[in-house]
């Protein structure tokens, strides 16, 4: 039983949902297509794409928590393709600002880096996505052990220069910005409690032995 809901998993679940995580960007080119961007197409690409990788960080971040929540194991293997539709969706993001802003002027782009507090934030956590997409791999798992989980833990603080990043271009409105800092607090205060909770139940075991 438990061998064929796997199956039905792996055949109908999780390219489902990698169907649906492309949506966001089918959506854009059919936007793009149809012209309908709006006055200001590339600042429209850039928002919308900066969007998609917030939310894809946080939807990351959501999973061991639900997962621990419902107890429901199998919501883990979702994990690494949410991860890796992050990075791709800041990819395409980085790509819009490479492209469309800067004209490929790398020189302007390292003024820019260290010019503007914002971009500098953005680009720092870029950087640091990159490594994480790299030994997402199983093997990489395998081969980093401990290390992995460490490395890992990367995202935490990607999540928040994502956030510092958004709430510091913005003019006037803060909304946005604060429900996500609002979510990722969250996301990250249950891991602190659970963290705490685990840290303490070791000890008691510990002095009770
Ligand atoms: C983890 C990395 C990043 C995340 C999560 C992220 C997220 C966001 C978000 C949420 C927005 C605002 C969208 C809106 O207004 O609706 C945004 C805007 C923007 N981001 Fe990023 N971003 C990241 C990295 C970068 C990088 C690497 C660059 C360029 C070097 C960059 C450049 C910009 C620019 C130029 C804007 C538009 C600013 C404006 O129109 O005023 N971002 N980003």
């Amino acid at each position: 039983m438990a061998l064929q809901i796997d199956r039905w998993f792996s055949l109908v679940v999780k390219p489902l949902v990698f169907v649906a995580c492309l949506l966001p960007l089918a959506w854009l080119l059919w936007l793009t297509w149809q012209g309908q961007l709006g006055v200001n197409p590339v600042e429209t690409l850039s928002h919308r794409t900066g969007d998609w990788s917030l939310r894809f960080l946080l939807l990351t971040l959501a999973v061991t928590p639900l997962r621990r929540l419902s107890g429901w194991n199998r919501l883990q293997r979702f994990r690494r393709m949410l991860g890796l539709f992050a990075f791709f969706y800041v990819g395409l993001h980085f790509a819009v600002y490479l492209v469309f802003d800067q004209f490929f002027d790398w020189q302007a782009i390292v003024a820019d880096v260290a010019k503007r507090p914002y971009i500098t934030v953005g680009f720092t956590a870029f950087l640091l996505l990159i490594p994480l997409a790299v030994t997402s791999t199983n093997g990489m798992m395998k081969r980093l052990g401990r290390n992995w989980q460490r490395l890992h833990r990367l995202v935490y603080l990607i999540a928040v220069l994502g956030v510092l990043h958004y709430a510091w271009l913005v003019k006037a409105d803060l909304r946005e910005p604060l429900l996500y800092g609002g979510l990722l607090s969250v996301l990250l205060g249950y891991r602190l409690w659970w963290w705490r909770g685990r840290g303490h139940s070791a000890t008691v075991i510990r002095s009770t032995r």
